[in-house]
């Protein structure tokens, strides 16, 4: 065989693994998250599933946040982010980080449309001639013409006025989808029944010691995405050395923060776990390759104080 012949049954070989792993993993799915596909990286090495938004747009699964990734440092972080696989990047105008998002965009060298970048509308910037500035501030720091998803950071201020400009920027096509973020099931209600575009996601604090369970099941009902912050509660309350998911993590040979992931994973909870060090980034890539059994779900399930780990934030 000559050596292009060999290379071309490797990477069909590579290709096939690769797609029995991922049909492996989303058959353990839930119904809501069928719609699972694989969407390969610029390098082939790490797959993030996407799931479907009630608009029909795909979101990956598995994103970066960028609470507190700022300056050159956070440029570069974006940029390491983006070359492991990573193709959803969550931000937001309060996070003060929107510039240096943009640039580690810039410095990975991606197609903007491979990417699928979130920022939301911060509290001073509610209404509809506020939040439409707002926006065109994010995405002139992030050096973007549209954003995938803008999000109403907190259900404050004039929520109605920020959700027909978002409306509006959505049916320009400047927004591919919209949706909120710390809405109540109260809140969401609202915001449906005196609107005419639903949300598309619903992004709240959400891990293994604040699970959610109501809202879990109201999102379901709705049609809405459920999209997690903090999944690991910021190592809060010392869940990356929890002794069940440590315990559950051993069986797999797999690290605490991967069964949190996989956890969401297999609940059809899109993620946005923060990192700022390659070898976690890669960890928290590398999820797709084993299944938490329904005892480990149902142990996963026990740890829920239903309490915030943020109190200073509410
Ligand atoms: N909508 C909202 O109101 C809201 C609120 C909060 C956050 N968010 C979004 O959600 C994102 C995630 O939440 P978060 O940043 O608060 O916290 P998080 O993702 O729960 O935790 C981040 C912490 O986990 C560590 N970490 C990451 N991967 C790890 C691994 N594999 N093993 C061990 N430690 C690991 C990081 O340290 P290293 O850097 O050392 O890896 C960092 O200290 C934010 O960045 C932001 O985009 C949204």
């Amino acid at each position: 065989m000559d050596q292009n012949n060999q290379k071309a049954v490797i990477n069909r070989r590579e290709f096939l693994e690769q797609s029995a792993r991922l049909a492996a993993s989303a058959a353990v799915l839930s119904l809501s998250t069928s719609k699972l596909l694989a969407i390969p990286s610029k390098t082939g090495k790490a797959i993030v599933p996407h799931v479907t938004l009630n608009n029909g747009v795909k979101m990956p699964i598995v994103g970066s946040g960028t609470l507190s990734i700022n300056g050159p440092t956070g440029e570069k972080c974006i940029a390491d982010a983006i070359s492991l696989g990573f193709r959803l990047l969550d931000t937001a105008t309060v996070y003060g980080n929107e510039e240096a998002v943009g640039a580690g965009i810039r410095l990975s060298g991606i197609d903007r449309k491979e990417l699928f970048v979130t920022s939301k509308v911060w509290v001073e910037d509610s209404g509809y001639e506020r939040a439409k500035k707002a926006f065109e501030t994010s995405l002139n720091k992030l050096g973007l013409d549209y954003l995938d998803l803008y999000l109403i950071h907190r259900p404050r201020g004039d929520v109605q006025g920020s959700w027909k400009a978002m409306e509006d920027l959505y049916r320009e096509g400047k927004i591919k989808a919209i949706g909120v973020s710390n809405f109540s099931a109260e809140q969401l209600n609202d915001l449906i029944r005196n609107n005419k575009i639903k949300p598309a996601v619903n992004q709240i604090e959400t891990h293994a010691y604040f699970q959610q369970p109501e809202m879990y099941k109201v999102i379901k009902k709705h049609g809405i995405q459920m999209e997690a912050w903090s999944p690991f509660a910021q190592g809060r309350n010392e869940l990356f050395t929890n002794p069940t998911l440590a315990a559950i993590g051993k069986k797999y040979n797999k690290s605490t923060a991967q069964v949190s992931l996989r956890w969401h994973y297999q609940r059809g909870i899109v993620t946005i776990p923060r990192s700022s060090q390659v070898a976690h980034m890669k960890e928290n890539l590398n999820i797709f390759d084993f299944k938490l059994s329904r005892a480990d779900m149902k142990a996963i399930a026990k740890l829920d104080k239903n309490i915030t780990q943020f109190p200073e934030w509410e």
